[in-house]
């Protein structure tokens, strides 16, 4: 089966879904303004940017299904050094490539075969030259991927085939005093993660829902304590009329 997230299509939608300005997403004047700019939002609105800075170190950031870069690019702004990690060898290029060439064109759907050319622009406040993109796994992250203050995972764990196994080796890599921050629809689905892998959104043993913020929680409190809880709309446009809008539930975990 191909892989969505290296398909043209795909490629189109999260450039326009991290880099799109307001006019280009909803260019018929209506629409969820506070769905925007999620990818940036998941930073700006739950890195604990002030705490990082009081650690007095050299800070090293990791977004991990950082898709086509925009959390990482945000990231530079008040970390030192950060690496971006993708499955999709398309979306880690991508990142890439804005990343050296300040601009690149892309194109999105209008209706039908109708399409229209963009550009993503690096923006000035970024730090490029701290952030290095690759494509590797979450579920096979080698042994010098580690020692970092801050790691996202955005939209990543209801796409992972064992999600508690890549939290649990994502929280061995995060050093005392840092965070993790974790955000999802919490979509569950066969086809990326076996039902006896889902972390929630079922009835246990006893008939009682549990959550997936509650199985999270499991897993995090062996020796994070949760500093932040929030919900994040977010918005994915397939063409100019027809649009995916979906609440994230973010959530922000310190290490002890
Ligand atoms: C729903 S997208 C979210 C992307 C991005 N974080 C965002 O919020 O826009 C899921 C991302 O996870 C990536 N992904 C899926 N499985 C992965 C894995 N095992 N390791 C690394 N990335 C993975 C996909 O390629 C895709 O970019």
């Amino acid at each position: 089966m191909t892989n969505f997230y290296e398909t043209d299509r795909a490629v189109s939608e999260y450039l326009l879904f991290h880099y799109g300005d307001p006019e280009e997403i909803l260019d018929h004047g209506t629409g969820p303004l506070d769905a925007l700019d999620y990818p940036k939002r998941c930073i700006t609105e739950l890195a604990p940017v002030e705490e990082l800075k009081k650690l007095g170190r050299t800070l090293r950031g990791l977004d991990l299904g950082c898709a086509v870069g925009r959390s990482a690019f945000e990231m530079s702004v008040f970390m030192d050094e950060v690496i971006g990690i993708d499955y999709s060898y398309r979306f880690a290029e991508a990142a890439e490539r804005l990343k050296t060439d300040q601009v690149i064109s892309y194109q999105v759907r209008v209706e039908g075969e109708i399409i229209r050319e963009l550009e993503a622009q690096r923006k000035p406040e970024w730090n490029p030259e701290r952030v290095k993109f690759y494509q590797g796994d979450a579920q096979h992250l080698g042994e010098a991927v580690t020692g970092f203050d801050l790691v996202l995972m955005a939209n990543l764990i209801d796409r992972l085939s064992d999600p508690a196994v890549a939290v649990s080796d994502v929280m061995s890599r995060v050093n005392q005093g840092g965070y993790i921050i974790i955000t999802s629809p919490y979509t569950w689905l066969e086809e990326y993660t076996p039902r006896d892998k889902w972390l929630g959104g079922f009835l246990s043993e006893e008939s009682e829902e549990k959550s997936t913020f509650e199985g999270l929680k499991e897993i995090m409190e062996t020796d994070f304590d949760l500093a932040h809880r929030k919900n994040l709309p977010f918005m994915i446009r397939e063409h100019s009329r027809k649009f995916q809008w979906s609440v994230a539930e973010g959530t922000v975990w310190k290490k002890r």
